[in-house]
């Protein structure tokens, strides 16, 4: 079953990978994705056995979902294509620009084999903010069906094991230094510190909006401010675990140096974690 779909998976890879030329860092990209989507799926099946009313689900529920997990980033071969080809015209397109959920969902809907909301609603909403989601219109629509809850079970555990693998490499790797944001960072904007709106969304506790963010320092303050979305309680704990807000907050410290803000924003990092954990 499962080795069918990362067959698959490897097919919509391929699609784009023929045509980026190796030594273009978008093929850097799509490798990366490619790796992070089986990770993704790794850390989903963990998240899985240790919820209890995951790991009570049925058959069918885990399939949708590990498939939900494998495909959540589908949409991001073809925004790499996209991109590279914009490129190639001098046409530089904004991180934030491009909805790749959007993509992965109008891709996968055209497949037969994943063409089902517990896949699809993941896929088209895993990296937007909650309040985004709960306005949308194709929530609107799954409200009344009667899967309701499991459309909306997978979507939070996409975006908690998406998490995680983002957070694992960018501790690891360093990864927010490799990504397009930072290759299309100005040289101010690298060491600029934080913006205030972007610290204003962290002070009232709401996870930041891309389009917002400018400096390095915004990027670090973003990852951080996803403390405020984690779902299942194991996601909380393998995040103070591994130590990722600690280490995000000391990056921080580099690029912003007044000392009342990090104070608050330390301070809320504990309170909020603290009750999670
Ligand atoms: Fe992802």
């Amino acid at each position: 079953m499962m080795r069918t779909d990362l067959l698959v998976f490897k097919q919509y890879y391929l699609t784009a990978a023929k045509k980026i030329p190796v030594d273009s860092p978008f093929m850097n990209d799509i490798n990366h994705k490619y790796q992070h989507s089986v990770d993704v799926l790794h850390i989903g099946e963990k998240i899985l056995e240790n919820t209890p009313e995951l790991k009570t689900a049925d058959t069918k529920f885990k399939t949708f979902a590990k498939k939900a997990l494998l495909f959540h980033d589908v949409g991001r071969f073809k925004e790499a294509l996209n991109r590279y080809k914009k490129e190639k015209k001098h046409i530089k397109i904004a991180p934030s620009a491009c909805d790749h959920g959007l993509i992965g969902y109008n891709l996968m809907k055209k497949n037969p084999a994943y063409n089902d909301m517990q896949i699809l609603f993941a896929l088209r909403y895993h990296g937007k903010m909650m309040e985004q989601v709960y306005r949308s219109l194709l929530f609107n629509k799954i409200k009344t069906s009667p899967k309701k809850n499991d459309i909306l079970k997978i979507l939070f555990l996409v975006r908690d094991a998406d998490k995680l693998s983002n957070l694992k490499n960018i501790k690891k790797e360093d990864h927010l230094k490799k990504d397009v944001f930072y290759r299309q960072l100005c040289k101010d904007a690298k060491n600029a510190p934080l913006s205030e709106s972007v610290k204003e969304q962290f002070l009232a506790k709401k996870t930041i909006l891309f389009s917002t963010v400018y400096s390095f320092a915004d990027r670090l303050l973003m990852v951080l401010s996803w403390i405020f979305d984690l779902n299942y309680e194991f996601t909380k704990e393998t995040f103070v675990k591994n130590g990722y807000d600690k280490y995000l907050f000391s990056e921080l410290k580099n690029y912003h140096h007044n000392k009342e803000d990090l104070k608050k924003i330390q301070t809320l990092i504990r309170e909020t974690l603290e009750k999670k954990a």
